[in-house]
C-alpha cells in the first residue's frame, strides 16, 4: 500500500531528514533518553533520528516504523538488519498499529502534521506506551513560519503550501492542539517546550533550515502541482526565487516547533 499523497515524502526530500541529528532538530528527546530504554520511533523516514535514539538506549530495544515502503528502504539501507544490533525497521501506519504496553517511549518527530487523523495516531501511541511510559511529538506550527522579506514568488507558494495541506484534512498549527489531544487520548503530565528557532545567511544551520524549503518546493512543491494548487510555472519560479533570497546577506527564517511530552498513568485510565 502506498501512503496517503500528503504523507509520502518523495526520495529527493530525503536530504531534508538526513541532515538531521537529535542536537540540532529535536533536543528535548536527548533529555530524555536514557540506557536501556524500549523506544518506539513513530514515522522514522529514514531512520537517522532512529539510530541515534540506538546508539543512546542501548541496550535497550529500539523500533522505527513508517508508513512509507521508500524509507524503511532507505532506513535499511543506512542501517542493515542485525548491523545495530538493538535496532530494527518496519512498515506500517501507526493508526493501525497493535502495540499494547510495550515501550518506554514512543517517540513521533514532525510526523502527526502529515497525518489526518492525528488523534487516531496518538492514541495508538499511548496505547504503544507502558504504564508510567512516556510519549514525545515534536511538531510544527507552519502558520507562524517567516522569511525576511521574502520575494513574492516564493509567498504565493508557501500560501498555495498551507492550501494543499488544509485540502489534505492535515492541521497546519498542530503544535496548538496537542496538549489537548494527549489529555484526550488518557496522558497526563503533559510538558509543552515551544521551539522557537531563527537562523540567518551565514550560519550553518541557516545552510539546513532554509536549505528544507528548497526541497520542498522541489518536491513536495510537485505534489502541489499534481494536485493543481500551483502551477508548474509559480513552483519554478518559486524555488528560483527562494535560491537567490538564500544568497542575500541578511536573510533569516523562522520556525516555530514545540515538543510534548506526556506520560501515560501507571494505573490506566482508558
Ligand atoms: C517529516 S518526516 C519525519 C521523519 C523523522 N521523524 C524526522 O524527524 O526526521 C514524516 C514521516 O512520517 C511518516 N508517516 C506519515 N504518516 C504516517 C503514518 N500514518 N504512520 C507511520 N508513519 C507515517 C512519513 O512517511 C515520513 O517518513
Amino acid at each position: 500500500m502506498r501512503p496517503s499523497e500528503h504523507a509520502y515524502i518523495p526520495r529527493e526530500a530525503l536530504g531534508i531528514m538526513t541532515a538531521r541529528t537529535l542536537e540540532n532538530s529535536h533536543p528535548c528527546l536527548l533529555g530524555l533518553l536514557e540506557p536501556g530504554m524500549a523506544v518506539l520511533d513513530v514515522g522514522c523516514g529514514p531512520g537517522t533520528l532512529t539510530m541515534e535514539i540506538a546508539r543512546r538506549v542501548d541496550p535497550g530495544g529500539v523500533v522505527g516504523m513508517d508508513v512509507n515502503p521508500e524509507m524503511i528502504a532507505a532506513a535499511e539501507e543506512a542501517s542493515p538488519p542485525g548491523e545495530i544490533p538493538n535496532l530494527v525497521f518496519y512498515k506500517g501506519d501507526v493508526c493501525q498499529s497493535g502495540w499494547e504496553a510495550e515501550f518506554d517511549l514512543v517517540n513521533a518527530a514532525r510526523v502527526l502534521q502529515w497525518i489526518a487523523d492525528a488523534e487516531a495516531a496518538l492514541r495508538a501511541m499511548a496505547r504503544a506506551a507502558r504504564p508510567g511510559g512516556l510519549v514525545v511529538v515534536l511538531d510544527v506550527d507552519h502558520t507562524r513560519a517567516e522569511w525576511s522579506r521574502p520575494p513574492a514568488a516564493w509567498s504565493r507558494f508557501y500560501q498555495a503550501f498551507l492550501e494543499w495541506r488544509t485540502a489534505g484534512r492535515l492541521d497546519n498549527a498542530i503544535i496548538t492542539r496537542l496538549p489537548r489531544m494527549c489529555e484526550t487520548a488518557g496522558l497526563a503530565d503533559i510538558r509543552t517546550t515551544p521551539l522557537i528557532r531563527t537562523v540567518r545567511a551565514g550560519e550553518a544551520a541557516f545552510l539546513r533550515v532554509a536549505g528544507t524549503w528548497r526541497l520542498v518546493a522541489d518536491s513536495r512543491g510537485r505534489q502541489m502541482v499534481a494536485a493543481g494548487h500551483l502551477g508548474e510555472a509559480e513552483r519554478r519560479a518559486a524555488l528560483e526565487a527562494f535560491t537567490e533570497w538564500m544568497q542575500t546577506e541578511d536573510a533569516t527564517q523562522t520556525i516555530h516547533e514545540a515538543c510534548v511530552a506526556a506520560r501515560r498513568p501507571a494505573a490506566a485510565r482508558r
